[in-house]
């Protein structure tokens, strides 16, 4: 039996959480008000109002933690800005909620069993909310004292600190001199010592110091010299995420897989013990619970082993909120010869909440290029806003915002500022869309290379032909 479950704390704290995906980078938020109602352009969101408010409400229920274990699903046609409300939504959230997104698909390209994929996805969007008292020392450094062995491989040190009321010298070993000197930490410095983890904290030069112009920045910052104790006793609470606790944890993972990405299966016994341990930190007062948001987009790519997982684990305690997306209509259930709505198995569908998005107002469309133009600093004329928004009636708003940068490529080779009709005109002529894409094999069919359809039925043939798919 593992007895000591760590947390990872002082590393985890440099992890960051999500990178921005450059197609939805202007989205900031949800752009409701107070009263949840969505304000016409805001936080880079344009009209879809009733997608929105629907999005809000629900992330206020998750936000009063009424709402685990449930599932809701954007379904709409594609470029309907499903996949942005979501990333909106994510950031409505707040740091400390997790949220994870993960297309379908990914499942099935891991080094895992598709069942272990989910169940990371799911750790993942759970958070723990750990308080844990640390004693820190925290004073005015008076001397550091260093001595090597005549070799130079081991030094020892001494370490003087004060405060306003009294002062401590402190033994040096290895790794802390390594952490100073790292830190460049010399006398007159103000700091803070983490004693549990030896993180060390600048946290100033002390006023006293003022006057020694050597060895000062700029953007030097002054501190009072603390007062009181040295040693110091401190709450800090910090959250990490079910999944996060299990891979430092996991003997043969550590911590350093965090990093890499490569996490590996992790074995059911040792999530057994820390979710035991994690209800037994909540019994004592010292963690708590925060269910997180799993975004799974274009969920008709699971299949029916997935989707019979998504089930169960829905019911399970520790479940986050699952919001999927889907651009399907009717659609086979993969790994089944079963057609159903959005290609979901209709138990899941059951259990459901459907908010359905719907294709832009060109007045819409209009505003959501002109934002995206100002994210990736380009000036369009008003004739090439006129040909791009009408472009995106008859294509997708997505195969729009991607013109945008390609009109601007060409502006730029003829030495404009302003990217013109033509260059719209042109960019279209090089770049095609999906329509004409079709078009184009139909023409050249015979020469290119035809995949022959000859797997068995219910293997991830994806269904087409119905109404929301094809805009
Ligand atoms: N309401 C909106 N406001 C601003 N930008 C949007 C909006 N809806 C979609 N977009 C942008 O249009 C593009 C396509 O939308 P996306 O969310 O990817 O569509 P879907 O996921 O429904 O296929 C993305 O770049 C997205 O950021
Ligand atoms: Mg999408």
């Amino acid at each position: 039996m593992a007895t000591h479950i760590s947390t990872g704390t002082a590393e985890l704290r440099d992890i960051t959480k999500m990178e921005r995906i450059g197609a939805h980078s202007h989205i900031r938020g949800l752009g409701l008000d107070d009263r949840l109602e969505p304000r016409e352009t805001s936080q880079g969101m344009v009209g879809q109002a009733k997608a929105r408010k629907a999005a809000g409400m629900i992330l206020k229920m998750v936000q009063e933690g009424r709402i685990a274990g449930r599932a809701m699903l954007f379904a709409g046609p594609p470029s309907t800005g499903k996949t942005a409300i979501a990333l909106g939504m994510a950031q409505t959230l707040g740091p400390d909620v997790p949220f994870t997104m993960i297309a379908a698909s990914e499942v099935f390209s891991l080094s895992m069993s598709k069942t272990e994929a989910l169940t990371q996805a799911f750790r993942r969007s759970i958070g723990v909310r750990i308080k844990e008292e640390t004693e820190i020392i925290e004073g005015e450094v008076v001397e550091i004292q260093i001595d090597r062995s005549l070799t130079g491989a081991t030094k020892t040190g001494k370490l003087t600190i004060k405060t306003t009321d009294m002062e401590t010298i402190y033994d040096l070993g290895n790794k802390m001199i390594d952490a100073l000197s790292k830190e460049k930490v010399t006398a007159g410095d103000v700091i803070a010592i983490d004693k549990t983890s030896g993180k060390i904290t600048k946290l100033g030069r002390s006023f006293a110091r003022s006057r020694d112009y050597d060895a000062m920045g700029a953007d030097t910052k002054f501190v009072q010299c603390p007062e009181g104790e040295i040693q110091k006793r401190k709450e800090v609470v910090h959250t990490v995420s079910l999944h996060e606790i299990d891979v430092i944890n996991s003997r043969t993972q550590g911590f350093l897989a965090l990093f890499a990405g490569d996490t590996g299966e992790i074995k059911p016994e040792l999530r057994n013990q820390i979710n035991a341990k994690v209800g037994e930190w909540r019994e004592e007062g010292k963690a708590e619970i925060i269910p997180g948001v799993l975004f799974i987009d274009e969920v008709h790519m699971l299949d029916i082993e997935c989707f019979s997982f998504l089930n169960r684990a829905l019911e399970n305690e520790l479940a986050p909120l699952v919001i999927m997306a889907s651009n399907r209509g009717k659609a086979r259930i993969r790994g089944t010869n079963m057609i159903s709505p959005h290609g979901l198995p209709p138990d899941l569908l059951d259990r459901v909440l459907i908010v359905s998005t719907s294709q832009y107002t060109s007045e819409d469309i209009e505003q959501i290029i002109k934002i995206r133009c100002e994210e990736e600093d380009v000036t369009l004329s008003p004739e090439a806003l006129a040909i791009l928004s009408r472009l995106a009636t008859d294509t997708t708003l997505r195969y729009v915002l991607n013109l945008i940068s390609c009109a601007q490529m060409l502006a730029k080779k003829r030495k404009a500022e302003v990217v013109s009709g033509e260059d719209v005109r042109r960019a279209y002529d090089y770049f095609f869309d999906e329509k004409r894409s079709v078009q184009w094999i139909q023409e050249v069919g015979s020469t290119l290379v035809t995949e022959e359809d000859n797997r068995p039925a219910g293997r991830s043939k994806p269904a087409g032909g119905d109404a929301m798919d094809q805009s």
